[in-house]
């Protein structure tokens, strides 16, 4: 088969991002807009000055995205673009700029999955990995134990009862006083603390033995704060991220082993923001190691939001025969396995 080359595009929430992918695993651009110092002034992403930044910027970062891959649009194949799920106005600066880019140039439009995006980038340097495997998802929005059948095939095992992951260390962060964004902030902390300090609680949802529930953690953390607030005592900053950052820790990998020997997969993943956590990482591949399970993870810079991970999605999206037409449009609730 001739050579697949895509321009991808994402702007689901704060990074704008272009990448150039060729036959879904080589990765010859990857450009990353953040937008994080300006929603840092605010405590979280503020959805209309996201849009506002994705319209700024979209045009800069596809262009620096084409030259750093050294190709002219006339030689791309395909575009790529997230479509769902995320921030609308967001969406739609990425949706219609790559229809627009489509259009123009004649070249076919393929929509694609924010969150198959991310399970996906793990094939970015694991080019000999193939479905079927289990892929933990934890991201600010989502958090996700799946099976991946096929290339964007998915069995959902188990799913968040409440906040996303990433939500529940972002809400942490912000109570601890470490502001925007919160993940990164207490994975750095945590490493001066320790993490058998507090207890925190470890949820387990009675008949969904791979469901997740983040609720109970963050309000014990908000229960221990106020308690230390009253007494006027100090709150020991690095064991409480430390100890916090154990409690998600332990559930996530505890879950996905679980289902690992349930379903008999020899292969698992980890994918989204969260994937980028020091702890989690280590955690898991310990945990894989002990079970002679063969465990993936992309760098981190393909853990959180960008584009390469969406053209590799989009090549074997594009492979299975989906087009998108003119009528493309963004889909902020799009679940998984959801078209
Ligand atoms: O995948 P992502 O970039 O965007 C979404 O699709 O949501 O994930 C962002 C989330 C945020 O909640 C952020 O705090 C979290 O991932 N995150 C981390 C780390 N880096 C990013 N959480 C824990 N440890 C990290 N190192
Ligand atoms: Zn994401």
């Amino acid at each position: 088969m001739k050579d697949v080359c895509i321009l991808a595009i994402e702007s689901s929430c704060d990074e704008t991002a272009a990448a150039v992918v060729q036959n879904g695993r080589t990765v010859l651009s990857n450009v990353i807009s953040s937008q994080i110092e300006l929603h840092k002034l605010y405590g979280g992403v503020v959805p209309e000055i996201a849009s506002r930044k994705h319209i700024e910027k979209i045009n800069q970062v596809i262009e620096q995205a084409l030259e750093d891959a050294g190709r002219t649009l006339e030689e791309i194949d395909v575009i790529g673009v997230t479509y769902g799920p995320g921030l609308v106005g967001a969406l739609l600066v990425g949706v219609a700029e790559a229809k627009a880019i489509a259009w123009a140039k004649k070249k076919p439009l393929v929509g694609v999955h924010h969150i198959e995006g991310h399970v996906a980038a793990n094939y970015i340097e694991h080019p000999d990995m193939e479905p079927p495997f289990l892929c933990l998802v934890v991201s600010g929005g989502h958090t996700h134990l799946v099976v991946v059948k096929d290339y964007g095939e998915f069995e959902i095992l188990g799913r968040t009862r409440d906040d996303a992951a990433g939500e529940a260390f972002d809400k942490v962060a912000r109570a601890i006083g470490l502001g925007y964004p919160g993940g990164p902030k207490i994975d750095r902390l945590a490493r001066e603390g320790y993490a058998r300090s507090i207890a925190f609680p470890r949820a387990k949802i009675a008949g969904a033995p791979y469901d997740f529930s983040f609720s109970g953690v963050k309000s014990a953390v908000l229960n221990y704060l106020n308690q230390h607030k009253m007494q006027s005592l100090p709150v020991p900053q690095a064991d409480l991220a430390a100890s916090f950052q154990a409690a998600v820790v332990d559930v996530l990998v505890e879950h996905t082993m679980a289902a690992a020997a349930d379903f008999q997969m020899d292969k698992v993943a980890i994918a989204g923001g969260v994937a980028s956590n020091g702890a989690l990482r280590e955690a898991m591949e310990n945990a894989c190691a002990k079970r002679r399970l063969q465990f993936y993870r992309p760098s981190p810079i393909f853990c959180t939001d960008n584009a390469a991970m969406i053209g590799v999605a989009a090549y074997y999206e594009y492979k299975k025969g989906v087009r998108h037409g003119w009528d493309l449009n963004a889909k902020p609730n799009l679940g998984l396995g959801e078209r």
